[in-house]
């Protein structure tokens, strides 16, 4: 209704503010020294930048609206299920990119989507290092820094950038899978395949039309849900790894901006087993 998209777009302002906020905070951590600890595997890191960002962010939001819900990756304790009712719930990511973060390499952001009847409303991301803003509300337009978004058209594989990462799950198996996915876009020739350690910045490539696709087992909800939004609102297309729509929780994507070159990437790759966020069975694509 008109009276819940005004109240949306009043909340979007608001993820904005503290998305710049909380960047802030980014920035001038990266500057410190970082603690850092690792959590399900050694290379899965954590900081107390990531705690405190998350802190921040999530207690400036509920203090205002004290009766919509939170999924917040660090506050999320190991292996507790992530349920999305049909309640505004709020999906951040304090900080994307942590092992970048850590290394002081410059691709760190803060994620915050916003879902409400379990649809994506708008998301918002934040650049920490250079500040670029993207923003995108369903139906309004996807935009960086205010200047419109439009995704790449092109169709043909042997044209494409191809972006994707690596989770912090490195057993053998996965490794082995990961490495045969590449090879395989890598020799259809794709111009080039990426991996920049932020799903979420990488994501906002595919909206800003600088790669045309991406894929990824094994990430969460708080690295897709603002970025889907942006992507689409940009034109493209985000979608399951089955080809099948978007499921926030099933921890696999992919993303692009012509359908044509997302059902490509969907039919060379081979899939990576990962337990869902919301710890439901796993439906093998
Ligand atoms: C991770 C980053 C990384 C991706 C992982 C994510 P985090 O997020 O986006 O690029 O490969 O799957 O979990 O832990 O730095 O917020
Ligand atoms: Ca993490
Ligand atoms: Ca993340
Ligand atoms: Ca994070």
């Amino acid at each position: 209704s008109m009276e819940s998209d005004k109240c949306w777009a009043e909340c979007m302002d608001v993820a904005v503010e503290i998305a710049r906020k909380a960047g802030q905070m980014v920035q001038e951590a990266v500057k410190q020294e970082k603690r850092v600890s690792s959590k399900s595997t050694p290379t899965d890191l954590v900081t107390e930048a990531d705690q405190q960002v998350e802190e921040l962010i999530i207690s400036t939001l509920r203090e205002r609206y004290p009766t919509h819900r939170f999924i917040g990756e660090e506050s999320s304790a190991a292996g507790e299920k992530c349920v999305l009712t049909d309640s505004p719930t709020w999906i951040i990511d304090p900080i994307d990119g942590t092992c970048n973060f850590v290394h002081s390499f410059p691709m760190v952001a803060v994620s915050i989507g916003f879902a409400v009847m379990k649809e994506l409303e708008f998301g918002v991301i934040y650049h920490c290092f250079d500040g670029t803003l993207y923003t995108a509300r369903k139906g309004h337009g996807a935009f960086c820094n205010g200047v419109r978004l439009q995704v790449s058209k092109e169709k043909d594989v042997s044209r494409a950038l191809i972006l994707t990462e690596i989770g912090a799950k490195r057993d053998p198996a996965t490794l082995n899978i990961f490495l045969e996915n590449m090879k395989k876009l890598l020799s259809a020739p794709a111009h080039g395949v990426r991996i920049i350690g932020s799903s979420t910045l990488a994501l906002c490539h595919i909206a800003s039309g600088a790669a045309e696709a991406y894929y990824q087992y094994g990430l969460h909800c708080w690295d897709i849900a603002a970025a889907a939004v942006i992507i689409r609102e940009a034109g493209g297309c985000v979608i399951d790894t089955s080809g099948g729509p978007l499921d926030l929780m099933s921890r696999r994507v992919v993303a692009a901006g012509s359908r044509e070159m997302a059902d490509y990437v969907v039919r060379q790759l081979q899939p990576i087993s990962y337990e869902r966020d919301d710890h439901q069975p796993i439906v093998q694509s």
